[in-house]
């Protein structure tokens, strides 16, 4: 159906290019109504799932006595980054090519305390049998050759109107603290940008780095639970 609208709206774009002069770059954009129209839906599905992983850990928390994630961050895709995301893979600029071809419109990012923690609540995400997952990426274990870390995936979440139910699709990064440094300090530094040698080859050294002092810390902890096995973490 989408795919219809789009050949109608490509030979639409077609007829009118055959009889008038290139548009101004000005149309080549999803108008402001577009956009929240768009994104509406994709709000819903985001703020249900952080819910959703909120309620995890504190099921997590009654039952082991222990947090696995620090702190969530959620995020919706500017229209500006979607009309740009949408020209980098010269994709017609508009709200059904968007919705059609991008996955990460909608996205949550679980930072965790370590390794352990990203797979135990990833354990538990996979056990929510209204959740589609539609991709899976293991950059923990095949970190990227930047050093890059997390656990990518996306997640189809049922969003309810009147006229039915449909799955909006929720990126899902899961990452340590330590693994959050390093993207966050790398994206300031290099992503995406020219880097030179020896600044890439640093951040390749920095990530084997921090997953060893996380290692560390994991092995501190442990320690200190074997004193301490009664006590409830903050
Ligand atoms: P994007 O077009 O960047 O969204 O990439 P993709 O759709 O091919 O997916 P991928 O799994 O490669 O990356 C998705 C997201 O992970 C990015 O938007 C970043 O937030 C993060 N990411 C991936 N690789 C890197 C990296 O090398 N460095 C940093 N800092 N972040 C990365
Ligand atoms: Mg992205």
């Amino acid at each position: 159906m989408i795919a219809e609208r789009n050949d109608y709206r490509q030979e639409l774009v077609r007829e009118m290019s055959s009889s008038f002069p290139a548009p101004p770059r000005k149309t080549e954009r999803i108008s402001q109504e577009e956009y929240y129209q768009l994104v509406e839906p994709y709000r819903e599905a985001m703020t249900r799932l952080e819910v959703r992983m909120n309620g995890l850990n504190e099921d997590y928390r009654k039952k082991y006595r222990d947090y696995p994630i620090h702190n969530i961050q959620a995020r919706i895709k500017s229209r500006k980054s979607i009309e740009k995301k949408l020209a980098f893979r010269n994709l017609p600029i508009s709200a059904y090519t968007a919705k059609d071809n991008l996955t990460d419109i909608a996205g949550i990012r679980v930072i965790c305390y370590f390794v352990e923690d990203i797979f135990s609540i990833l354990s538990l995400v996979k056990t929510q049998t209204d959740l589609l997952i539609l991709k899976e990426s293991d950059y923990v274990h095949y970190p990227k050759s930047s050093g890059y870390k997390s656990y990518h995936m996306v997640l189809g979440v049922p969003v309810y109107r009147i006229e039915g139910m449909q799955y909006y699709p929720v990126e899902i990064q899961f990452r340590t603290l330590a693994m959050d440094l390093w993207a966050s300090m790398e994206h300031r530094i290099c992503y995406k940008g020219e880097t030179p040698d020896e600044t890439a080859d640093a951040f390749r050294n920095y990530s084997a780095e921090l997953s060893e002092m996380e290692r560390r810390m994991k092995h501190l902890l442990d320690e200190v639970r074997k004193d301490n096995p009664q006590e409830p973490m903050q």
